[in-house]
């Protein structure tokens, strides 16, 4: 089935999140989140070199919001359902629809760390990856010393498969290593 066809739900709810595409106008709002929270993003996060400005995230969310029409990513934005302030985001990359699977990645505001938002929010981004996308595999790859993001993937079922040693350079230039986690889809088959 070509991704193309797959209808997609406006927003998703949870007990305490609405998770929506990215959209026009989200620039300064996510950017304003980035920023407050850069200095435990910058340890982790590939992308978060250097503080941006209003109008380079603006183009970073309208490219999202493509990528999420196009089917080629899905990164939801996290809101608060009481006073809608973002919370951070969580998304589904890197498809390979031929087997199908994908990867998943996450980051949060960090004046909301330690309230299971992030399992909250990964538990739904995962319904939604094995029942309207079909994946029967999501995988997740998280430095070794990773030890909250570790703390969601064991919290949401991930199963470790494997420490690739020496597999990455740290942002500080040290050699890591890499946690290779997966979910699969219960029954192992799927339906694309
Ligand atoms: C990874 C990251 C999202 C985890 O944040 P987090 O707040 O630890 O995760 P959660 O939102 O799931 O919250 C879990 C914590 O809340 C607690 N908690 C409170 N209420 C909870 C609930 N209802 N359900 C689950 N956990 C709850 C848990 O006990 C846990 O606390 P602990 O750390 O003391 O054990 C965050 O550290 C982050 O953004 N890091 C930088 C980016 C990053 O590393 N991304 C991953 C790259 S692979």
């Amino acid at each position: 089935m070509n991704p193309l066809l797959i209808d997609l739900p406006e927003q998703i709810e949870t007990e305490r999140l609405i998770l929506r595409s990215p959209r026009a106008g989200d620039g300064a709002m996510v950017n304003a989140a980035v920023i407050e929270s850069f200095n435990e993003l910058h340890p982790w996060m590939p992308w978060a070199k250097r503080i941006l400005s209003d109008e380079e995230s603006e183009i970073i969310q309208r490219r999202s919001q493509a990528n999420f029409i196009l089917r080629q990513a899905f990164n939801f934005r996290l809101l608060l359902r009481a006073g809608g302030d973002v919370v951070g985001s969580c998304g589904l990359q890197n498809f390979h629809w031929e087997v199908p699977k994908c990867e998943i990645g996450y980051w949060l505001r960090t004046k909301y760390y330690g309230r299971g938002l992030m399992t909250e929010a990964t538990n739904a981004v995962m319904s939604f990856a094995f029942e309207t996308l079909k994946m029967i595999r999501i995988e997740s790859e998280t430095d070794e010393r990773n030890q909250r993001s570790k703390g969601v993937l064991d919290r949401c079922g991930f199963v470790l498969e494997a420490t690739l040693r020496n597999h990455m350079i740290g942002v500080d230039g040290s050699l890591r290593n890499v946690c290779v986690y997966s979910r699969i889809a219960e029954n192992g088959t799927s339906s694309h």
